[in-house]
């Protein structure tokens, strides 16, 4: 076809797919077409605009590396990471919800057992955290899995710090034989994410901060439940309205008891003044085997996205 107009663009690309093989590939790419045609004509898109926007999503690339995925902060600041989080863990209301996986998830965190230090050798305050995994039926889970990560004091994660030596902030724990578990760790501050980059500096011409709210970072998995990813927020942050990638929920808030008492302290292994968080996550029992094989491939890309 020749002489394609501004009125009939849109139709002759769509048509093009008409050799599309793969069904579900065809109805993105029909939509993806679609809506972003859509939204130049709705804007009316300059030239210069144009090559903007190509010059921003190079560099957005460029940023990438083995440490760094530029795109998924991407996702993350302009709220697609959550809306695709919401899409994929329609939950009921008694299971633990999910909220965004963010940047510095790194596979093989060291083991610990129950009880254990994540945070050895790390300034800050002394937290002991508790709680249990459950299923929504109400049974305590065995042996469920916690991956555990968060920033240090200052709010920097290991990937971001030359010479952590390797995982650091990081861990990963059993329930016991009552669905329990407990570990020691320092208290979450609130820290801005990356804007040393293009997203950086996107945000600031929208006019908006960088911060996330103090959060430690789960992801539970048992067989034969869905894997929950999510964080606990810090009750009180300034920024739990405004976290800059949208991921905070009102059920994933709790409260960072401070406790002065030495013996309190003495008796979990951390110095006093130190806090306390207890928090009782809930599974929802996978609906099938298609699902655990979900769960697995999101596990598998989770794994190859940041790594040391
Ligand atoms: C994080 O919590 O680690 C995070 C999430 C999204 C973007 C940047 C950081
Ligand atoms: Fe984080």
């Amino acid at each position: 076809m020749r002489n394609i107009t501004e009125a009939n663009l849109t139709d002759v690309v769509l048509a093009r797919l008409q050799n599309t093989a793969d069904p579900r590939f065809r109805k993105v790419m029909e939509s993806l077409i679609q809506h972003l045609h859509a939204f130049l004509r709705e804007v009316e898109l300059t030239e210069a605009e144009w090559f903007e926007a190509i010059r921003f999503l190079t560099a957005t690339g460029q940023k990438c590396d083995d440490k760094r995925q530029e795109y998924i902060l991407l996702s993350d600041v302009l709220g697609v990471s959550m809306l695709v989080d919401a899409i994929n863990h329609r939950r009921p209301g008694a299971a633990t919800e999910n909220t965004v996986l963010g940047p510095f998830y790194v596979h093989g965190a060291p083991e610990i057992q129950n009880g254990g230090d994540m945070a050895a050798g790390w300034e800050g305050e002394p937290t002991y955290v508790t709680g249990s995994v459950r299923s929504t039926d109400g049974k305590p889970i065995a042996g469920a899995v916690l991956d555990l990560w968060q920033s240090n004091s200052e709010g920097w994660y290991d990937v971001q710090l030359a010479d952590t030596g390797g995982r650091q902030l990081r861990a990963r724990l059993r329930t016991d034989e009552e669905g329990l578990f407990r570990f020691r760790t320092i208290k979450p501050t609130a820290y801005p994410v990356p804007t040393d980059g293009p997203v950086g500096a996107i945000l600031d011409r929208m006019g908006r901060h960088a911060m996330r709210p103090a959060h430690l970072h789960f992801m539970v998995s048992a067989p034969g439940y869905e894997t929950v990813v999510t964080h606990l927020f810090v009750q009180g942050d300034p920024y739990l309205e405004s976290d800059v990638v949208f991921a905070v929920k009102d059920s994933l808030v709790v409260e960072f008891k401070r406790s002065d008492s030495e013996a309190e302290a003495a008796h979990v292994g951390v110095d006093a003044p130190f806090y306390t968080a207890a928090y009782d996550f809930v599974l929802k029992p996978a609906e099938s085997s298609e699902q655990q094989k979900a769960i697995s491939a999101a596990d598998a890309a989770h794994a190859s996205h940041t790594s040391f």
